[in-house]
This record gives C-alpha cells, structure tokens and sequence, in this order.
C-alpha cells in the first residue's frame, strides 16, 4: 500500500480543529449571500489570496472577520457538517472541536445559536457518517478574564455538552497565568482542560500551562523543545501535545516543513499528535497534515501518531481501547 493510501486508511482522531478555521471561502460567500451581508473581498479567489501570513496575529485578523458571516444556528450547523464531511473523507472517526464563543456573542450572535447549531452539526455527523465528536469551548486569550468568566456563565446551560475549555488566540503578552481563576473554575465544575501554549510564547508560557492552568492537554508545545528539562518532564507526563504542521508552517512557526520538530518530538518520547488546526485558512486538512511531514516519519510513526489522537482524546477508556485495536488492525493489514 502507498503511503497516502496508508495515511488515508488510518483511523484517526483529531484533537484540534478550531470550527471557525473550517470556514472555507466558498461557504463564507454562500452564508454572505444567505445572510444579506458583504465580505470586504470581490470573489472566493481574491479571499483565498489573502491567505497569506507572516505571523499569527496577521491569521487572527481575517479568521475573526471571516466569522462575521456566521449568523443563525443554520450557518453553525452547516459549518460544523461540512467540516465532519472533509474529516469523515481523510478517516477521522473521533474528533474534539474548539469553538471561540466571544467572536459570536462580541457581534450580538447568542450563545445558544452558536451552542445549538454546533451541536446539531456535530449529531448529524453522528449520523451520516458514524463520527463521534466532543466541544471545547475556547476563551480568547487577548479579552480579559472577566469576559472568559461571563462566557462560562453563558455556557452553563450547555455544560452537560461540552467537554472542556481552551485557552486560544494572540499568545504573545496574554500569558496562561492570566487565566488562573477561570481556569480553576471550569476545573471544580468538572470541564477538562487544555490551551495553546509554545506555538510563538516561550517556553514559561508551557509551564504556566501545566502549572497553573493544569491542563489535560497542551496545544501545539513547539517551542517547549527549548527547555530540556521541561521536554523531560512533558515526556515523563506522557503529555498529549497536538501539533499543526501546516499551520506551523503558515505561521512561520517553522520556517520549512523538511525542519518540521514532529520527528523529534517522537524519538524525544513526547505523545504528539498530528492535526489541521485552520484547515480552510492553512491549506489543508488532517491527511494533508500528515502528508505534509511524511518524509520525516517512518510507517511506524504515522501508526503512532494515530494510536496518541485515541489516547490522548478525552474519550472513556472503553472507546480508547476500541479505536487503538482498529488502528492495530488497520496497520497490520496494509503491512
Ligand atoms: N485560533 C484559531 N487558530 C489559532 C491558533 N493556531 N493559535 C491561536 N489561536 C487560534
Ligand atoms: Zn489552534
């Protein structure tokens, strides 16, 4: 079997997919039209154009313009489907999905549309194609804690149905320590817990992640390979890391994707998983991810890299084990 084919046919989960960074040009102008609103671009080509970015921040400024279209439960339902379409197609049988409230409720969207339209998307996914799905509800990182408190007051309603919270956005000057106390809120209420940290802020911003926010999962972590001994210890803590290859690309978070730190996170121990992060925005979803780092990896990586998107979900142990033996089964048959 050939590598794509092999890469294709690997059951996976994916662990970090912003929903809002599945919204591809074309459905951005079919939900302008539906909707009556205007995009600041004449054609899908030209939005498509502007895709191109020197650092994160210059990414965030068209993704939250971009979320302006997203109106009525309808537009996040259809969303939240046509990304469990693409995923369903490269093999994604589980997937964890951020969404960032504030860049709706900020617009006057409620959070109800957003909560209920995503949740209808993420059922009939269910349905069309068997693909299971749990919704972290992300605070961004650039408003003040007190309007990520207000989010989690609007989320109580939905709490039963959403998995945990994320800590995303411009990561630069707004480390995790500045989202202690709602971090420790949403942990006493049960939520599980994981933020970006390491993808431009330094390696202290990994720390404060584990130490302060206490996460059960770490978003991208490049750049904790700085510090030996923090490696080490994410290592030792057999820490889920959910590293974006295109994105880190797109980003400049890496320069060239043949120097991509994927290979070594693995020979380092380090559980890494590989993930699409902004599909519609960094050009690709998760096979392209995969496909885009091949030459770095062995067959027996990519079987790794699978094996940790189920151990490093927050699926129920019965789940995790029945999705490692599919992988188990899948590899010992293309062998
Ligand atoms: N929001 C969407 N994608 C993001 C990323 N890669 N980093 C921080 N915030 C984001
Ligand atoms: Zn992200």
């Amino acid at each position: 079997m050939n590598l794509d084919s092999f890469i294709a046919g690997l059951p996976k989960a994916e662990l970090h997919i912003h929903i809002e960074g599945s919204l591809e040009p074309e459905m951005a102008f079919a939900l302008a039209r539906r909707n009556r609103v205007s995009i600041p671009f004449p054609t899908v080509e030209a939005l498509r154009d502007a895709y191109s970015f020197s650092r994160l921040q210059d990414f965030l400024d068209i993704y939250y313009q971009g979320a302006q279209v997203l109106l009525t439960e309808e537009d996040f339902h259809d969303l939240a489907l046509a990304y469990f379409d693409q995923a369903a197609a490269d093999g994604v049988v589980h997937a964890e999905m951020f969404f960032d409230p504030q860049t709706h409720t900020a617009r006057g969207v409620p959070f109800q549309v957003v909560a209920d339209g995503l949740l209808a998307g993420m059922a009939a996914a269910k349905a069309k194609h068997g693909v299971s799905s749990k919704l972290i509800l992300c605070f961004l990182r650039h408003l003040p804690e007190d309007d990520a408190f207000a989010t989690l007051k609007a989320a109580e309603p939905w709490l039963d149905r959403i998995a945990g919270v994320g800590l995303d956005s411009s990561e630069l000057g707004h480390p995790p320590e500045n989202f202690a106390r709602v971090f420790a809120a949403a942990g006493d209420i049960g939520l599980k817990r994981v933020a970006h940290a390491g993808e431009e802020g330094p390696p202290a911003y990994v720390v404060q992640a584990l130490d302060v926010l206490h996460v059960d999962r770490l978003d991208h972590g490049n750049r904790a390979l700085e510090d030996d001994a923090l490696t080490a210890r994410l290592a030792r803590e057999a820490m889920t890391l959910t590293v974006c290859p295109l994105s880190n690309h797109k980003l400049c978070v890496v320069d060239d994707l043949a120097d991509h730190p994927i290979a070594r996170m693995l020979r380092l121990g380090l559980r890494a998983t590989i993930n699409s992060d902004d599909p519609a925005f960094f050009g690709g979803y998760i096979n392209a991810n995969y496909r885009a780092v091949t030459d770095l990896l062995t067959r027996e990586d990519l079987i790794t890299l699978a094996r940790n998107s189920f151990l490093g979900s927050f699926l129920g142990p019965e789940d995790i084990a029945r999705h490692v033996a599919a992988v188990d089964a899948f590899a010992t048959r293309a062998k």
